[in-house]
């Protein structure tokens, strides 16, 4: 949530055209509201922002004319202060002499904003990134104007995690902070940046420095300076270079990225599949897989990634006879927390690898010596640079807010590791990508149909049975997050204890079903249409329950382990239409950002 980029550089120049590319680099981040902010040579700081998307924004306030040899740009997902003009980031101190944007929560942002209030500064509106600017400049002002004592200070301050990037309208510098929250800094000819992530720091420089938590980051146009936050000193680490790929993010020619991403399945995972049959990442993830001592190994993730993990712990113990448990990363400190150690291992996943609920995770654990193995897509992430091991889901980069390529790597991704501990031969996932593109051809035109009916409900239910299950939740999850309607993704057999009271005439259900399933569902199925529900069947052919739904997404038959994935795309395709139908832009949907950053 929320993305911060700054840039200096050696001359004043256009830094609109910078500031745009990277806003636009790091929208998946929130969209509720942007600004930008230059400053001058001769220190004059031109701030101009709003509520809206990069695009709309940047053209109503003429982002692309301004000017200066300091820039800073924040793209904001709101937490601490409604989306108006006064909580669009950056922000100016009382006297706008600094200009500062954040990312992440101030969680004692509300004491702190009376405090400043008491002591007769100006406070304009309510969002805790105005609140990590202030802080700086009470401390600044007192202490005859030093900036890295007064960031310093404000660090003590300031509770929660979080990320600024702040100048002063006299000093050709910019400083960032980090404390819980992403960023990175980058080196280039003439300028140096600073960012909330990699993506749009890499069109710039591929010249890069990881920042840690407790350090403050001195940038001027010809290098970076690192300090200690607690004893001020500096220190003294390398930028490396960034060996890995720069891609833009272009629709190429479908109307939203989501499309966009889910025709890009069949290939995603038939490279993943190809670079993880040569990895030697693969080898020391089994090794740690093995090595568990006969105890379960945790598989954590939150949203998407947790139903991966749901479908993970299926293909461990079915086909390998390994036993998993699925858990959620606040909930793996809570339920889990005090009883794991040094024999334990957990895979943590997250397409991003910096939510937080995630990460949290991945610290207990440390904290109580078990193994961390990361499964990511963004390469650079604070989880790979965490985890013990790592494997990328080589999907290249997921723009639209919903997730699908990453859920299919995911789910591929597991299925090659539960092959691989089972000690089946992998060349049988070989169909798996061609699978997956005539599954999108032979279900695309019945899931617009299917769309179009569901468009007309405001709740239905998603029914999985078995290994099917974490498709239903996953179906479900991506139905409310881009149309706002309400679905509930349920185990098949548990909605007869209760739910069932929802059914009545011409009520929606959605049946997703695995070979070897479909006589278990279609008693299910009969429970929900002999009292008028209207029963629709995601699954491969089979006649009986053909004869018994209304609706029937036909998938390509598949043995029962690929099954769920290639029904993951109907699902998909499902929700899209919806969202379209709608009238909903299904890339960048209501209130959501792409990357979680906060608790
Ligand atoms: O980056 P992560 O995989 O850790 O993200 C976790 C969830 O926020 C994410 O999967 C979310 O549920 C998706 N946007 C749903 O489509």
């Amino acid at each position: 949530m929320c993305g911060i980029f700054g840039i200096i550089t050696n001359k004043e120049q256009p830094l609109g055209p910078i500031l745009i590319e990277a806003g636009k680099r790091l929208a998946y981040r929130g969209y509720d509201s942007v600004g930008c902010a230059t400053v001058a040579g001769d220190g004059t700081i031109d701030l101009r922002k709003d509520v809206g998307r990069i695009e709309d924004v940047s053209a109503a306030l003429d982002f692309p004319a301004m000017r200066g040899s300091r820039g800073i740009t924040q793209l904001r997902w709101a937490t601490f202060g409604a989306p108006s003009h006064e909580n669009a980031q950056p922000h100016l101190d009382s006297d706008g002499d600094m200009v500062g944007a954040h990312n992440g929560n101030v969680v004692n942002n509300v004491q702190m904003r009376e405090m400043f209030l008491r002591e007769g500064l100006t406070v304009r509106g309510t969002n805790d990134g105005e609140t990590c600017v202030h802080a700086v400049e009470r401390h600044f002002d007192r202490n005859g104007g030093r900036m890295l004592d007064a960031i310093c200070a404000a660090y003590d301050d300031l509770e929660g995690d979080y990320a600024f990037v702040i100048t002063h309208r006299d000093e050709h510098r910019l400083y960032a902070i980090k404390k819980g929250s992403g960023l990175v800094a980058g080196l280039g000819d003439g300028f140096t940046c600073v960012s909330s992530d990699l993506p749009s720091i890499l069109p710039l420089t591929r010249q890069v420095l990881y920042i840690q938590d407790g350090e403050i980051v001195v940038l001027s146009p010809e290098g970076i300076e690192l300090y200690g936050v607690h004893d001020g000193q500096q220190i003294n680490r390398q930028t490396k270079r960034y060996e890995g790929p720069i891609e833009m993010a272009e629709k190429g020619g479908y109307p939203h990225f989501m499309l966009k991403e889910i025709h890009e399945q069949p290939a995603v995972a038939g490279e993943l599949l190809h670079l993880l049959n040569g990895s030697r990442h693969v080898e020391r993830f089994l090794e740690a897989l093995r090595a568990t001592d006969e105890r379960p190994v945790y598989l954590v993730g939150c949203g998407t990634s947790y139903h991966a993990c749901l479908l993970g712990a299926y293909y461990f113990n079915q086909l390998a006879g390994v036993a998993a448990v699925p858990v959620l990363g606040p909930q793996f400190i809570e339920q889990y927390g005090q009883s794991v150690g040094p024999k334990d291992t957990a895979v943590f996943v997250s397409q991003s690898g910096e939510t937080k609920d995630v990460l949290n995770a991945v610290k207990v654990m440390r904290e109580r010596g078990g193994r961390v193995l990361g499964v990511l897509n963004v390469l650079g992430s604070t989880l790979m640079n965490t985890s013990d091991v790592y494997l990328p889901l080589a999907c290249g980069y997921e723009i639209s807010v919903p997730a699908t390529k990453t859920f299919v790597n995911q789910a591929v991704l597991f299925l090659y590791l539960a092959y691989r501990l089972a000690g089946r031969d992998t060349a049988e996932l070989d169909a798996l990508a061609a699978l997956l593109a005539r599954t999108i051809e032979a279900t695309d035109g019945a899931a617009r149909e299917v769309a179009g009916y569901l468009a007309g409900w405001e709740e239905m239910y998603f029914l999985g049975y078995g290994l099917s299950h974490p498709i239903a939740l996953e179906g479900a999850l991506k139905l409310k997050e881009i149309t706002y309607a309400h679905c509930e993704g349920m185990f098949s057999s548990e909605f007869k204890h209760g739910p069932l009271s929802a059914v009545h005439d011409g009520y929606p259900v959605v049946f997703y079903t695995a070979p070897g399933d479909e006589s278990m569902m279609i008693n299910h199925v009969n429970e929900v249409t002999v009292r008028g529900g209207r029963a629709i069947a995601v699954a491969a052919a089979h006649e009986a329950l053909g004869k018994n739904v209304h609706d029937y997404l036909v998938v390509p038959d598949a043995d029962r382990f690929t099954a769920p994935i290639l029904a993951t795309v109907p699902a998909q395709l499902i929700s899209y239409h919806m969202s379209v139908t709608r009238g909903i832009d299904p890339d960048f949907p209501r209130n959501l950002s792409k990357t979680l950053t906060v608790d």
